[in-house]
């Protein structure tokens, strides 16, 4: 992922003007890491396909980066987890103050459609991409799962609900990380398979979110744990032996689908699939 981080910083958001810390809060979260689970997925299927476009690809890869970039910058507002640690340092509102916070996030949500904008394919790549970011990352996908989450705070939901919350919040921008790696190598028919497959890897990731703020500390997750007390999630709802067997299951079943993929989809993901797949451990 060393072409992927020298890209991100060859095209971090500026913006030169009086204020001043309005650049570095824009800049701050992106440069402070992060595990790019999902510029992987993307860049991993374009790689499988068709290695040629991969550098093409870090447009499609970013912007994704940058969209759940700020969607981590605005779940730790007080108003939303009230979070003061993210990968690692101080949050945004923590550091500066909310308004800041709350301008970097919605700053960096645009330029994720601006870098998109720009990537080097036809047109009709570009807004297929454009499209899928949107859909999966706005009103009917990321964007409602932070609603409903909480809204609910605090208000148990029932486990199917929970699964719905869970696949608006994190499973569709995941899911859609997949799909735009095949839209890119212009694969649609295995795009709409790498999505249903990316929705229950990305329900996964998320019971295992739930799981590991329970079992790790602050400084080894780099945010605040032990926060969600007062979430809907297979934790609260379960309880951590019957969430884990639940994440035990899962995994299980999305190694097995592996199997289905492509030779080389298989060589160029299954390293990556694999490791994350197990993280609850
Ligand atoms: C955290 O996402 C928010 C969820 C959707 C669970 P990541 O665990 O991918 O966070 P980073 O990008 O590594 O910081
Ligand atoms: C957030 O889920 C999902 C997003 C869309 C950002 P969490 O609130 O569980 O994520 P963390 O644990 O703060 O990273
Ligand atoms: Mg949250
Ligand atoms: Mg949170
Ligand atoms: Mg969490």
């Amino acid at each position: 992922m060393q072409n992927f981080e020298n890209f991100l910083l060859n095209h971090l958001p500026t913006s030169k003007s009086i204020h001043p810390n309005y650049q570095e809060a824009l800049q701050r979260m992106l440069l402070a890491g992060g595990k790019r689970f999902r510029p992987a997925l993307l860049l991993g299927v374009v790689n499988a396909y068709n290695p040629l476009l991969v550098g093409g690809a870090h447009h499609a890869a970013y912007a994704i980066e940058l969209l759940h970039t700020y969607s981590l910058i605005h779940d730790d507002l007080p108003a939303m987890d009230n979070s003061p640690l993210r990968r690692g340092e101080p949050t945004l509102h923590v550091l500066f103050d909310e308004v800041t916070a709350i301008l970097a996030g919605d700053a960096l949500n645009t330029y994720s459609f601006e870098v998109l904008s720009n990537a080097p394919f036809s047109d009709y790549t570009r807004v297929s991409l454009i499209r899928e970011l949107a859909t999966n990352g706005g009103l009917n996908g990321m964007v409602l799962g932070q609603a409903i989450d909480c809204y609910f705070e605090n208000r148990p939901l029932g486990i199917e609900d929970v699964k719905v919350l869970h696949t608006n919040k994190t499973a569709k921008l995941i899911a859609a990380s997949l799909k735009m790696g095949a839209i890119i190598v212009n694969q649609e028919e295995l795009g709409e398979k790498l999505y249903d497959f990316g929705i229950k890897l990305g329900l996964l990731f998320q019971i295992q979110d739930d799981i590991l703020d329970v079992t790790q500390s602050c400084e080894t997750a780099g945010k605040l744990t032990n926060n969600d007390e007062a979430k809907n999630s297979f934790v609260t709802l379960l309880g951590l032996d019957k969430a884990m067997d639940e994440a035990n299951e899962l995994a299980q079943m999305l190694i097995k689908e592996m199997d289905s993929f492509d030779e080389k989809l298989k060589d160029e993901l299954s390293p990556l699939l694999t490791q994350y797949i197990n993280r609850h451990k």
